[in-house]
């Protein structure tokens, strides 16, 4: 769990540092946006290559909810090239959730393995951490498994550090309502 250090800095320096990114993506054809119904063979099979599952079902839904139900507050946000999808980013603005005051939740990130180390998770973070900030949010979460070494050395190079939530969970057994 890691949370962003965006409450510490100015609102003038964030738009500067996102204007920079802009421009230097611009410069080599990278451009991040909202997804459309058209990416989700691409953001599927993208999916795919890191998980080893072809979901579908689950993309529609997640298309639906935060693709075009978004209202401000949910974004998908696709990388392209052209029109070639390099990586995505989901996430979503939650009101007083776990007795925290508004914040920006970072539910997923995905870059293509062939396009990586190039800048485009930084992209991606980057638009995602812009839209919470356009909407009055000053902290950014997420959760990740305690051993992806490679998103926690990408999170932690963004800024994220350990924040003052705990994760907690209990194993449901099936089959024992009632018995
Ligand atoms: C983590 C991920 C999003 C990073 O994307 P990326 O486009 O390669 O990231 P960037 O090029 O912007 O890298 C930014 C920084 O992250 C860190 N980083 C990225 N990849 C790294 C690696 N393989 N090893 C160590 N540090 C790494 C570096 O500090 C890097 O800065 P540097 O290039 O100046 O050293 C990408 O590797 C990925 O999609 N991994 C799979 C994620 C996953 O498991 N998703 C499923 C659960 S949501």
């Amino acid at each position: 769990m890691a949370q962003g250090k965006t409450s510490r800095r100015g609102k003038a320096a964030d738009e500067a540092q996102a204007a920079d990114g802009r421009a230097r993506d611009a410069a080599r054809g990278l451009r991040v946006r909202a997804v459309r119904q058209a990416d989700l063979p691409q953001v599927i099979a993208l999916d795919a290559t890191v998980t080893g599952l072809h979901k579908s079902d689950y993309w529609q839904r997640v298309y639906r909810r935060y693709g075009v139900g978004g209202q401000g507050l949910r974004h998908f946000l696709v990388a392209v090239h052209g029109a070639r999808v390099v990586g995505f980013v989901i996430g979503e603005v939650r009101d007083w959730e776990f007795g925290s005051p508004p914040c920006g939740w970072v539910f997923a990130i995905d870059v293509d393995p062939h396009a990586r180390l190039a800048g485009i998770g930084t992209a991606l973070l980057g638009a995602m951490r812009e839209r919470f900030r356009q909407v009055g949010v000053t902290m950014l979460r997420t959760m990740l498994s305690r051993d992806n070494q490679l998103l926690l050395s990408f999170f932690r190079s963004q800024g994220l550090t350990a924040g003052h939530l705990i994760p907690l969970q209990i194993e449901i057994e099936t089959g024992a309502a009632g018995a």
